[in-house]
């Protein structure tokens, strides 16, 4: 049995863009942890796009599945899981998350995660809105739940990937 760094999982979240994929995998090459990058699975698992799933299913679709992939992620430890997201919304969805995990809120100024999204184009909810305004808004309405959700808040403005892991690490 290989022993393991950490033997509860480190969730991420956070707004689109905040960086939850880098720094999963930013983490899963430090400490040699497997990552699962929700959106991925679901993408893989559909056999299609998040847009396209939005698109063919509906968004309550892939809701659900992220409410059941959180689910089977409660027999694992040691792994970095990076949520979607929305994916705190559902109050069901943090319950699952704070069982075996570490929750983590990565933070950013609308400003900058305009400037990270800018260029991406599978993020159905702000595919046609991609200004300041818009995300300042969702992110407001976000805030209460993201903040509830955390047991760690890292801001992620001006810092590099480094910085952000060292500051994630010390707190855990
Ligand atoms: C969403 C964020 C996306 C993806 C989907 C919905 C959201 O994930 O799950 O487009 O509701 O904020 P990222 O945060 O990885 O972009």
């Amino acid at each position: 049995q290989a022993r393991h760094l950490f033997n509860y999982n480190i969730v991420l979240i956070g707004f689109m863009g905040a960086g939850k994929t880098t720094i999963s995998d930013y983490l899963s090459t430090c400490f040699a942890m497997d990552v699962v990058e929700m959106d991925q699975v679901i993408s893989e698992r559909e056999g299609m796009s998040i847009s396209d799933i939005f698109e063919v299913y509906g968004e309550e679709h892939f809701r659900n599945a992220e409410t059941n992939l959180l689910k089977e992620m409660q027999t694992k430890h040691n792994v970095v899981i990076s949520c979607g997201g929305g994916t705190p919304m559902r109050e069901c969805n943090v319950v699952e998350m704070k069982k075996n995990g570490r929750v983590v809120l990565l933070t950013a100024k609308p400003e900058t995660i305009l400037e990270r999204v800018k260029d991406s184009h599978d993020r159905p909810l702000i595919e046609n809105n991609k200004n300041v305004e818009f995300i300042e808004e969702l992110m407001l309405k976000r805030r209460e739940k993201y903040m509830a959700a955390a047991d760690i808040i890292i801001e992620t403005d001006n810092k590099t990937e480094l910085e952000i892991c060292e500051e994630l690490v010390n707190s855990l």
